[in-house]
């Protein structure tokens, strides 16, 4: 590799918290470097919490690079159905029985479900030990491991429980996302268009050139698309890190998506295929109160289908249990619903100005895809 291409696959940003702050390193070949755990580690002990799938693939060089501590793993089984308070307690009885003390360090190694977990544990386990993340999905790449939103999932509501707690360290290493496969990819894909619907315009003009490039895993490609991804959370979590105005902009999409995945019970869509379907629901609502244009509309949901997302919700699920499952969604004050809309691409609000009535039309008449629409795998 050329050191252009270096500079341009390896790059150090930072979440700007006071003492809280921390970096994200993105970059190739970061799990097996020492050094960039060294500094986020305070004592002797260090936990990997990984699940069944990852761990065959990187838990051995993570426990390599860490050779100087006390450590040791704990494997969860896989999936968004195991991101649940029961999963939490067996971390705790874990931890106990490790006699993990208050300078232990958890590391959560794993996509989006891994790092939700992980986080809660470290939150909670003795009222908050320390924690790095190490995404290896594009998602939690992209989103999920920056921020500190950590929590589980109830059956009644997607992310119910669960607390902001900040990790020590982000480690994107680009390299393991060669073992993630094509659907996954895409799915990191909803969360990445999301930055340039809600806030960044020329980001969402550089997805139109690059959504195929990254597609193809496409190493500079990918690389500018994590990093453009972070800045842009970086930037709107260090000005709201506690979610009491901007922040909320990052859900475009959530409110129906979450009630998708809930409906589903956890499992059938991915995340961001849900998020996809609820981000067009959302701009589809938007144009029928005059919001956004047609024409953005369009645009919109063709980086969509480029991305290889569903794009409408599944056949299923009827207005009426959109309504109720959106009913304790968390933007929702005084039982009022409050949704991410958007005004143009690059300009998002959270709004409840809009008669509940036009919602459920919008509910009843968006045409529907099979629950198993062709995955693209
Ligand atoms: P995931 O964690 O379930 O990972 C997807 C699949 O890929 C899993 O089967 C996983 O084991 C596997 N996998 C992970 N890394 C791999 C690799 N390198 N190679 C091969 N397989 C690999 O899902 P996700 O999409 O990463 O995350 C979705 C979760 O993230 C949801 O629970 C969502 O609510 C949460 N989320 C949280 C935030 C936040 O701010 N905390 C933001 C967005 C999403
Ligand atoms: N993924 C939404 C947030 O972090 O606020």
């Amino acid at each position: 590799m050329s050191n252009a291409d270096q500079i341009q696959t390896e790059i150090t940003l930072k979440v700007s918290l006071g003492d809280r702050s921390y970096p994200i390193h993105i970059g190739e070949n970061l799990i097996d470097r020492q050094e960039l755990y060294q500094p986020y580690i305070h004592g002797k002990q260090v936990f990997v919490i990984t699940n069944d799938v990852v761990a065959p693939l990187y838990l051995d060089k993570v426990l390599a690079a860490l050779s100087n501590y006390e450590t040791n793993a704990f494997i969860l089984a896989d999936g968004e159905s195991h991101k649940t308070i029961e999963t939490v307690n067996s971390i705790y009885t874990f931890l106990l029985e490790q006699r993990a003390n208050r300078s232990a360090t958890l590391i959560a190694l794993g996509g989006g479900v891994v790092g939700d977990i992980c986080g809660f544990a470290a939150a909670s386990y003795q009222r908050g030990i320390n924690f790095i993340q190490i995404p290896t999905t594009l998602l939690a790449q992209v989103d999920s491991s920056v921020g500190g939103k950590t929590g589980v999932n109830h059956k009644l509501g997607k992310n119910m429980i669960g607390a902001f707690y900040q990790p020590q360290a982000v480690l994107a290493d680009t390299l393991t996302l060669n073992t993630l496969d094509d659907r996954q990819l895409s799915s990191g894909l909803a969360e990445i268009i999301k930055y340039g619907l809600i806030r960044d315009k020329p980001f969402a003009h550089w997805l139109d050139e690059n959504i195929s490039n990254i597609l193809k895993r496409e190493p500079i490609a990918l690389a500018e698309a994590i990093k453009r991804s972070c800045e842009n959370k970086a930037q709107v979590v260090a000005a709201d890190e506690l979610e009491r105005g901007q922040r909320a902009l990052l859900n475009l999409g959530h409110t129906f998506g979450h009630a998708i995945e809930t409906a589903l019970n956890y499992g059938s869509w991915l995340h961001g295929e849900a998020v996809a379907a609820g981000t067009y629901m959302a701009a589809l609502f938007s144009n029928q109160l005059g919001w956004i244009s047609s024409a953005d509309l369009d645009y919109l949901e063709n980086q969509l289908k480029l991305a290889k997302l569903p794009t409408r919700p599944p056949e299923n699920i009827s207005a009426e249990q959109f309504m109720q499952l959106m009913a304790v969604d968390k933007k929702v004050i005084d039982k009022k619903l409050r949704l991410v809309l958007l005004k143009s691409i690059g300009n998002a609000i959270v709004s409840d100005e809009f008669d509940q009535e036009k919602l459920i039309h919008m509910l009843e008449t968006i045409e529907r895809i099979p629950t198993n629409f062709a995955p693209i795998n």
